[in-house]
């Protein structure tokens, strides 16, 4: 009975005391220990080391610690036949929420010219906008996307969302397909990216797709660096198209010291905190994969690799 934690740079002692309280007994290792290869048959990954899994002819399951897959399927030396898994869990989906939510309250509500204006003991009112004259839209309307685009409904704003395939959510407007991208982008005075990375989404925050917002739109990326041209967006902030955005992931991260977006002023920067895996909250459904897997059983939250997510 043993679970291995394939993971570069995340906290791999939570989810190791984690699955040990939850399933005394259980033998947990963390990669590169050395194991008997032929041992190893369920991982739990982020950012393994690239090629590390083709050494284990019996692994059956790699599941990500987050919601994301790609950081597993960049990987050009998977082993074929192989299943991954993600992580859908209720506090990760709550704190995304809040935290676009927070976002967009601090846009509409012009907070961070404040605090720029009380560093400068400036009394300056800005005109603020009301959330009935805002319209939002949520670019991958998944577990994460349908819930944000739910909360801020729920606040007032215009919400609609943009996926593959058709949603009926009660008053949410939805946009499906390239075909309808345009119609989508057009109303949306913020724009919130939660696509997952895959060939189709890589690079789609883009000057063409920019320049199909309103004027003035913000935009916000809480999914993935790459989803995002970085030279693009500067651009369009620069050129007056877009009035300002919020990121909190990057292609590369850290996000390097000297890159421009720390000093862009209509650019707010996060360390890729939107929404981090509670080991505690998430490990039940890790377990029961292992479980499932170990009695031939299908597993819960896999993906489709052919789809990318
Ligand atoms: P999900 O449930 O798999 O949802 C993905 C959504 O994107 C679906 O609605 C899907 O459409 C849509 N989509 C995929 N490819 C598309 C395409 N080519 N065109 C249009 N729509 C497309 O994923 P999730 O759980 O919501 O997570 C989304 C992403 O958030 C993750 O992959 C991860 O990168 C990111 N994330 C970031 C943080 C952070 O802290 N910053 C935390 C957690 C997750 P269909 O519904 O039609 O399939
Ligand atoms: C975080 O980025 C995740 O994919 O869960």
């Amino acid at each position: 009975m043993s679970i291995t934690i394939f993971s570069q740079g995340r906290n791999t002692g939570r989810w190791a005391d984690a699955l040990r309280e939850r399933r005394p007994g259980l033998e947990v290792r963390t990669y590169p220990e050395t194991v008997p290869a032929d041992e190893v048959e369920f991982a739990l990954a982020w950012n393994h080391p690239l090629g590390a899994f083709k050494d284990f002819p019996n692994l059956k399951c790699i599941a990500s610690t987050g919601a994301g897959v790609d950081h597993i399927l960049r990987d050009p030396e998977l082993p074929e036949g192989v299943q991954i898994t993600r992580i859908v869990d209720e506090d990760l989906t709550q704190d995304m929420g809040m935290f676009v939510t927070a976002l967009v309250l601090n846009h509409v509500r012009c907070l961070h010219g404040y605090k720029d204006a009380q560093r400068e003991h400036a009394w300056k009112q800005h005109r603020y906008l009301r959330t009935a004259d805002v319209v939002i839209g949520v670019m991958g309307m998944g577990v994460l996307g349908s819930h944000t685009a739910k909360q801020l409904s729920n606040l007032g704003f215009k919400v609609h969302g943009w996926s593959r395939s058709t949603k009926l959510l009660e008053g949410i407007g939805t946009y499906a397909g390239p075909e309808e991208l345009e119609a989508f982008l057009s109303k949306s005075d913020i724009l919130i990216c939660l696509l997952p990375l895959t060939k189709k989404t890589s690079g789609v925050l883009n000057k063409e797709l920019f320049s199909k917002l309103p004027k003035g739109a913000h935009v916000i990326n809480v999914a993935r660096g790459e989803h995002l041209v970085d030279e693009d967006l500067i651009e369009m902030l620069d050129n007056g198209h877009l009035s300002g955005a919020s990121l909190d992931v990057f292609r590369e991260e850290p996000l390097p010291a000297e890159h421009p977006f720390w000093e862009h002023p209509q650019i707010n920067v996060t360390p890729h905190i939107a929404s981090i895996t509670n080991p505690a909250s998430a490990v039940s459904q890790i377990l029961e994969n292992y479980d499932r897997m170990r009695h031939g059983e299908p597993l819960i939250n896999v993906v489709s690799q052919t789809k990318g997510y």
